[in-house]
């Protein structure tokens, strides 16, 4: 199995795609600076850290505009393996810090990534505080860059760390849904389409991934 690092690079490499994609983003949310857009699915493993890498990549290459990356997928999180960071910070010096204090350089121009805590999995996590600190990190990086890319967990099932993507979605001003094309329920998308709206979060369309693993249908 390749690598989230070398899917990045491929993913790159067919940068037609990724591109549109951000048009069609860029276009339903105005063109809004700064714009703040969650990348969810409604399950595990469906190209969410994949899409979010390379949108902010593909942002920031324009060159036109200040990018960041965020992990809020502690549950599971990958972010830093598309760029080769290392999990440098505590989750208290996350949810402590100043944004700036706690951003990694992508290595690429225009971009900086917050990778996920290094005890994200430590069951003595302050998990009561994720969410204020959370908030107010979205609101620092909506601050200090152009666009903010979060990479979220899946909405089902439902996850253990306070990240709720439903809860993100409401923080963001858009949110892309990530779908394994014939692979994820249609069910399981709708449901995941209702919670988003449900939480106000507002729905700018749905990327469907079409991979290795994929079933065709015809
Ligand atoms: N379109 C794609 N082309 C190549 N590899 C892909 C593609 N979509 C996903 N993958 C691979 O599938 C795995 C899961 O993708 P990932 O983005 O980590 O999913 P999620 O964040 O939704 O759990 C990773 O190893 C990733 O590199
Ligand atoms: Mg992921």
């Amino acid at each position: 199995m390749i690598d989230l690092n070398q899917s990045l690079r491929l993913v790159l490499e067919q940068i037609a795609e990724v591109k549109r994609i951000l048009i069609a983003t860029e276009h339903a949310l105005n063109h809004k600076r700064p714009a703040t857009i969650l990348v969810t699915s409604a399950a595990q493993g469906e190209g969410k850290t994949l899409l979010a890498s390379a949108l902010a990549s593909t942002a920031a290459k324009s060159g036109d505009r200040r990018v960041v990356a965020l992990d809020f997928n502690w549950f599971m999180p990958a972010l830093h393996r598309g760029f080769a960071l290392d999990l440098d910070h505590s989750i208290e010096e996350i949810l402590g810090a100043q944004l700036g204090e706690v951003v990694s350089p992508s290595g690429q121009d225009g971009l900086d990534v917050l990778v996920a805590p290094r005890d994200h999995d430590h069951p003595q996590a302050p998990s009561r505080q994720i969410p204020r600190g959370v908030s107010r990190l979205v609101d620092s990086a909506r601050h200090d860059y152009d666009l903010v890319v979060i990479d979220s967990a899946s909405i089902f099932p439902t996850n253990r760390m306070m990240m709720d993507p439903v809860m993100l979605a409401d923080v963001a001003d858009g949110v892309i849904l990530v779908v394994q094309a014939s692979v994820t329920p249609r069910q399981q998308v709708r449901s995941a389409q209702k919670l988003i709206e449900t939480a106000g979060g507002k729905l700018l369309g749905v990327v469907s991934n079409r991979w290795q693993g994929a079933v065709q249908s015809r």
